[in-house]
């Protein structure tokens, strides 16, 4: 990844059925005849990854997971590979996302052995880290995203393309984002982290931005120092919307 071309992902979480396709429709044809200057996927329900990857076929969309297993296979009942995902079409996937650590109770080895698993599927993992309110009203953020890099980044994602995603928990469907001001700081203090665990070549991963990102505020978050692109929920869902973060980048 290029961290001069912004990286612009749709997370759809547990939204979206066959009709939903139709957004990614009008997001290819909005797309249409004004290419993009940055870099966007969408990242939907495991159900909709082949559909997706048919409906945006010839547009510059590209579709990934938002979790997978560690294994490539196995019996493991309800869970999708990194494996599955790439057959299905994707290209990236998003791992460690905060509903994952807290709902699934996903510690930072389990995210790093997702990256693992991620990298030998070819896929480009989206490493998302972020502290809790009670950790931002405490002024631990930049220590609880510090850990989790460390702990979240296995040995040799310094070779291949990648990505990280700050998102603060208490950013997340809220409508509430920090200051431009906390947001730098805390993408530099990621990216002092990134280069402390895997050295120099960090310096090249995008660190997204994720939170309650939206048409209105996507265009001075993306201005701010060490912001590489956006990690967006709820304003993907709709087509409208995510053009115009898209072309905010
Ligand atoms: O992964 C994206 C996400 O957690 C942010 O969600 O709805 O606040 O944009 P939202």
């Amino acid at each position: 990844m290029k961290q001069s071309v912004k990286l612009i992902v749709g997370n759809w979480k547990m939204h979206g059925v066959s009709a939903d396709v139709s957004e990614a429709l009008a997001l290819k044809e909005g797309l249409a005849g004004a290419p993009p200057s940055c870099r966007i996927a969408l990242c939907p329900p495991a159900t909709l990854t082949d559909r997706l990857r048919r409906v945006l076929a010839d547009s510059a969309v590209e579709v990934g997971g938002q979790d997978c297993h560690e294994k490539a296979s196995g019996a493991f009942t309800g869970s999708v590979s990194a494996d599955m995902l790439a057959d299905a079409g994707a290209t990236l996937v998003i791992l460690g996302h905060s509903e994952r650590r807290a709902a699934f109770g996903e510690t930072d080895a389990d995210v790093a052995a997702k990256v693992e698993a991620a990298m030998a599927a070819g896929l480009e993992p989206i490493v998302c880290v972020g502290e809790t309110l009670e950790q931002h009203e405490a002024g631990q953020a930049v220590a609880v995203v510090s850990a989790q890099i460390a702990g979240s980044l296995p040995d040799g994602l310094s070779e291949r393309d990648f990505a990280v995603a700050y998102e603060p928990v208490w950013a997340i469907g809220t409508g509430l984002t920090p200051t431009l001001e906390q947001i730098a700081e805390v993408h530099a203090a990621i990216r002092t982290a990134m280069i402390q665990r895997l050295g120099e070549p960090a310096r090249r991963a995008p660190i997204l931005y994720g939170g309650s990102v939206k048409p209105d505020n996507a265009a001075e978050i993306l201005a701010v120092p060490e912001v590489g692109g956006a990690l967006v929920g709820g304003a993907s869902l709709k087509a409208d919307d995510f053009l115009k973060i898209v072309h905010a980048a």
